[in-house]
């Protein structure tokens, strides 16, 4: 029985013969190509482990990846092994030869592993039938993270050169491991992120919702009383004539400031929560924020639809109105526009939205991100309230022809709900 133990420094010594480097280069940058661009652990550990096998001209073999929690090593992925073996190999850091490559850091080669004195499971791999076998570290840094290894059925000689090579494959998914799992960790902390982000907004539309109807319920109806109050004492001075004229005068400007405070009032619970986004839906809603936003400021704005009016569910048509609240927002501020069409399109899989001013349009390119003074906000929140909702959204704009903001949304059953009859305008 033949039986080495080989450190990577000792495999790459001089003993390789130049001209046993060359494939080895080229099957390195293959493997390298072959993992490039992946970025699931369970891919590439597959991939790795097959061009392995192929390299090394085998069909057993596998991948097992260290569990720091229980200290064992935990089968990923294999080939031409029986499920009982693998079922039943369990194996600690630092026992068996796998164990010990997993501690050590240092490959071994053997030509019977079933005649080994430290192997772990000798019945096992008798049973399986296996006899040579090559195992080296899985490194990235100067941590192992796991084995792989190459075994053979029939009896077979792997060569040192096979070691070296089998090495370097190692590094390589080391590494490959090691940047999947901080891909894995960068992703699971961007969804937190975007989940946060997400429950803030809703939370958000709820306090605005909540607002708007204390709002409406209390101060609201308040001011209404007193003015109609303040009407009657008006209306019963002028007719029993027994105040002077200068109080009279008096109660008609309280009364005038207080129809005045009134009409604030309901344009703040308008903008915080329109009554008729949750009554009548989007479609009267954007029409109207439209119309009291852009036609004071003399632009001519047309809301139309097309396909069949639906509703969607509260949460995604304040989402949508909030969007379109952000465009109009900006034409009314930026664009100097004189028209302006909102389109909405109702299909059977997609809602789309298109907002487009004949202003005088900006450069989308300069907008890359947040700017300290808040440029840029606006867009973004708008980008994200549509991601959120599955969809995409974009802008164009041309300086000197105006600035069309776009939003496509799909519909599925978890979005479209109380399908209307009728047909928009
Ligand atoms: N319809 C438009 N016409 C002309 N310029 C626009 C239009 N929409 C956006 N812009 C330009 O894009 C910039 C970014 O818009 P965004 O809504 O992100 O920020 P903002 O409107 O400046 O700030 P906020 O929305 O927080 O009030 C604006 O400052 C403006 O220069
Ligand atoms: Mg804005």
């Amino acid at each position: 029985m033949e039986s080495t133990e080989l450190t990577k420094k000792g495999a790459q010594g001089s003993r390789v013969k130049a001209e046993r480097q060359q494939p080895g280069v080229v099957v390195l940058s293959r493997i390298s190509a072959a993992l490039s661009g992946l970025w699931d652990l369970d891919a590439i550990l597959g991939v790795g482990l097959d061009s392995a096998l192929d390299i090394m001209s085998g069909t057993i073999g596998e991948i097992l990846l260290i569990d720091e929690d229980t200290q064992s090593l935990s089968h990923i992925v294999h080939r031409g092994l029986s499920k009982e073996f693998v079922d039943n190999v369990i194996t600690s850091l630092g026992e068996g030869i796998t164990g010990s490559v997993a501690q050590g850091g240092k490959a071994v080669l053997l030509e019977d592993i079933s005649k080994d004195p430290r192997v772990a499971h000798r019945e096992l791999i008798i049973e399986e039938g296996l006899k040579a076998f090559i195992c080296v570290p899985l490194r990235a840094k100067a941590s192992v993270l796991g084995v792989l290894y190459v075994a053979s059925r029939v009896p077979r000689k792997f060569t040192t050169n096979d070691v070296h090579l089998l090495y370097a494959i190692g590094d390589q998914l080391g590494i490959a491991i090691e940047h999947a799992r901080l891909y894995e960790r960068l992703r699971g902390a961007r969804e937190r992120l975007r989940r946060l982000a997400r429950q803030n907004l809703v939370a958000e539309e709820e306090e605005r919702r909540r607002i708007a109807r204390e709002l409406h319920d209390e101060t609201s109806q308040s001011l209404s009383g007193i003015a109609l109050q303040l009407q009657a004492l008006i209306e019963l001075s002028e007719m029993t004539g027994k105040q002077d004229d200068e109080f009279v005068a008096g109660l008609k400007k309280v009364q005038s400031l207080t129809v005045q405070v009134h009409n604030e009032v309901s344009r703040l619970i308008s903008n915080l929560h329109p009554a008729l986004l949750d009554t009548l839906g989007l479609v009267p809603a954007v029409r109207q924020h439209a119309e009291t936003r852009l036609q004071p400021l003399e632009m001519d704005v047309s809301v139309e639809t097309r396909g069949t009016v639906m509703r969607f569910p509260p949460e995604v048509e304040a989402a949508l109105f909030r969007f379109i609240q952000g465009a109009i927002g900006n034409i009314a501020q930026h664009s100097n526009a004189r028209n302006v069409t909102v389109l909405l399109e109702f299909r059977p899989d997609e809602f789309t939205i298109k907002i487009s001013d004949d202003g005088h349009g900006f450069d989308v390119s300069e907008i890359t991100d947040v700017e300290e003074s808040g440029r840029g906000r606006g867009l973004f929140s708008m980008r994200e309230r549509i991601g959120f909702l599955g969809g995409t959204s974009g802008i164009e704009s041309e300086i000197g022809k105006g600035t069309t903001v776009w939003a496509s949304i799909p519909i599925g059953q978890e979005i479209g709900y109380a399908k209307n009859k009728s047909t928009g305008s």
